[in-house]
């Protein structure tokens, strides 16, 4: 007889993003008159760059060929993209990381959740409270995060870290040590970034606790100020400590195309076990590898003609975020984020949760947002909004909300 996870049972409901998705269908299919607007999950709206869709056009023409035609891809991906990563995201930033130690994957949220896999169960997890909830619940998946409280929302293995107004939604270090590290900078869903300053006293922590840090830097793009870090290895000592998780749906648009890549040092062995041998071996049992087709388009994010036209768009997204923040702010809410990263975060007025003020505004403003408590217990009283959507419609959405 088979015997299932039981693991699974211990999720509370469905993913937040499926939970959101069915809440405003069938909101919509009851009020098919309303129009509404989209701002909830970080999903990208403009059409890939030109630069992108030719070199996607001219690798189908490759596929076409027998002398030109490809099919497996390489484990770790195809050089000329490792190539181009390394040279544009990390030599181009002074770090010291190598083309064989990049794994060209299908995305960062797949990478984030089974990175998992590599470690033991004992290991304690911790992380930022609000969080991108993929890392905790791939973590109770595989059975690391003990029992959930429903009425805290919290895991009784889980490190959490609150992230508030009060310390400027970047966490302290934990009093309990932990094993595991997640971090999000710039942040999903606060919308905040870290100093390299602050992010190189993670790093000393990390390695002075024999921790690990599982980065993820999937909207570095965004990135504005000048003392933010685009990558932990821009860190002293990151090679030691950290993992790092980066995308190409947020910077260039690929939500639907798919494609990403996870660093792992060669420096980070523990107990005989090389991380970066560990995560080679399960790409190459686990994983088929990002098409040829895809890997191509990767490749031209980071020429100098598709660099350009992506800037353009990151400061699109960006000009949707600042129009929300201004929008909020003049409407009298109190707001963060949206500066380096293309998420706005705000405070839900006094008395509602913010599942309440998720119905109220859909209900009498037509927008979707995604409430702050889905992220995590930390995250009750505030609500997101993406600067993802469509120009007119980030306007149309900030005029409905300034009118309510
Ligand atoms: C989000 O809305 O938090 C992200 O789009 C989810 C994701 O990237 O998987």
């Amino acid at each position: 007889m088979y015997k299932i996870n039981q693991n699974y049972l211990k999720l509370p409901g469905s993913y937040l993003f499926s939970t959101i998705g069915k809440k405003v269908n069938a909101y919509s299919a009851a009020n098919p008159d309303k129009n509404i607007i989209r701002l909830g999950i970080g999903d990208v709206t403009q059409p890939l760059a030109p630069a992108i869709i030719e070199a996607l056009h001219s690798a189908v023409d490759e596929m076409a060929h027998v002398e030109t035609f490809h099919g497996y891809a390489p484990d770790l991906g195809y050089a000329f993209l490792r190539n181009a990563i390394v040279k544009g995201d990390y030599e181009s930033r002074g770090c010291d990381i190598q083309a064989d130690e990049i794994f060209v994957s299908d995305g960062a949220k797949c990478d984030c959740s089974n990175i998992q896999e590599l470690f033991s169960l004992d290991n304690v997890v911790a992380v930022c409270d609000p969080v991108y909830p993929v890392y905790v619940d791939s973590n109770v998946m595989a059975g690391r995060t003990g029992t959930y409280d429903a009425s805290t929302g919290m895991w009784s293995d889980v490190v959490y870290m609150p992230c508030t107004e009060e310390n400027g939604f970047t966490p302290a270090l934990p009093k309990k040590t932990p094993d595991l590290i997640y971090l999000c900078y710039p942040n999903n869903p606060t919308g905040m970034a870290i100093t390299k300053a602050e992010l190189q006293k993670w790093v000393d922590y990390a390695n002075e606790k024999g921790a690990l840090i599982l980065y993820d830097a999937a909207y570095e793009a965004y990135i504005s100020e000048e003392d933010v870090p685009h990558t932990i290895y821009e860190c002293d000592g990151a090679r030691t400590c950290a993992i790092e998780f980066r995308s190409f749906s947020k910077n260039a648009g690929f939500t639907g195309v798919r494609l990403g890549y996870t660093v792992v040092p060669k420096d980070l062995v523990r107990d005989g076990g090389s991380l970066h041998d560990m995560w080679a071996r399960r790409h190459g049992t686990k994983y088929n590898g990002a098409p040829y087709i895809v890997q191509k388009a990767g490749e031209a994010v980071y020429s100098e003609e598709g660099r350009a036209q992506l800037k353009e768009q990151v400061a699109y997204y960006m000009n949707n975020a600042r129009t929300i923040r201004e929008g909020l702010r003049e409407a009298g809410y109190t707001v963060y984020g949206g500066v380096n990263a293309p998420y706005v975060w705000l405070k839900v007025p006094a008395g509602m949760t913010s599942w309440e003020f998720f119905d109220y505004l859909l209900e009498r403003a037509g927008v979707v947002g995604t409430p702050g408590s889905g992220f995590g217990p930390s995250g009750e009283g505030y609500f997101r909004l993406t600067g993802f959507g469509s120009h007119e419609n980030t306007e149309k959405a900030i005029e409905r909300i300034k009118k309510l």
